[in-house]
């Protein structure tokens, strides 16, 4: 039997701003992905064969390179740090713009990146910062958090985060200061490799439909 494409979405903001192309796209998912309330993960679409999930952005790339869903929604911010070569990643969807940037707080001095080796970062991307500050000739030390980075500098876990930037809000209620971009962030297509090579058709149409409706949308 061939099982439905499933096609994962990220929790949270993005999902605002993805609902609209899928809609373009003749995907409407069924009432609960609307319902707040709802502990629902796996959702149909009332129009389409479709399935979707509905997961944590930072583990969409996870569930699309192992094949537990063929098509997914990732920040460039999770693919750069997973860095998964069974991705393949066609199309820029032009939503979920943001920066991934180094922050301190604003009454610490700006330290010259020039002149020091060692900086201690609270991140949850590790690797994108340590990879980053090498190539600087400065050895990041990464304390790993999954959230609520904002709160390290004043807590003295470190006095440097890198995190998402968006509307720069949340850095200035926390007393932080943006000091360095990363990298632009946006939110891209991305497809099971070993899935697109079984079912180039369906998958293919899908792609090309997500390309067009990117492109009426811009
Ligand atoms: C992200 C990021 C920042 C915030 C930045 O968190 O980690 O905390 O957004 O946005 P701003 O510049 O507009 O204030 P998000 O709200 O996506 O939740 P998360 O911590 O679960 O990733």
């Amino acid at each position: 039997m061939v099982t439905a494409l499933t096609i994962a979405i990220p929790k949270g903001r993005i999902s605002q701003e993805l609902v609209p192309i899928l809609r373009k796209i003749g995907i409407e998912p069924e009432p609960a992905f609307f319902d707040e309330n709802s502990r629902q993960l796996q959702f149909a679409c009332v129009n389409s064969p479709v399935s979707l999930i509905r997961v944590r952005s930072f583990d969409i790339a996870t569930f699309v390179a192992f094949g537990a869903a063929h098509i997914g929604i990732a920040g460039l911010d999770v693919l750069m740090e997973f860095n998964y070569s069974d991705l393949y990643t066609p199309l820029n969807m032009n939503i979920g713009h943001c920066r991934l940037s180094l922050a301190q707080p604003v009454d610490l001095p700006e330290q010259d990146l020039a002149r020091i080796s060692h900086l201690r970062i609270a991140t949850k991307y590790p690797h994108i910062t340590s990879d980053y500050f090498a190539k600087l000739g400065i050895q990041a030390e990464c304390i790993k958090l999954n959230g609520a980075m904002e709160l390290a500098p004043k807590l003295g876990l470190a006095n440097h985060i890198v995190d998402l930037v968006s509307s720069g809000a949340t850095l200035k209620a926390n007393g932080l200061k943006e000091t360095k971009v990363i990298a632009e962030i946006s939110s891209r297509l991305i497809v099971n490799r070993a899935a697109f090579k079984t079912r180039s058709g369906e998958m293919g149409e899908l792609i090309e439909a997500f390309r067009t409706a990117v492109k009426e949308a811009a």
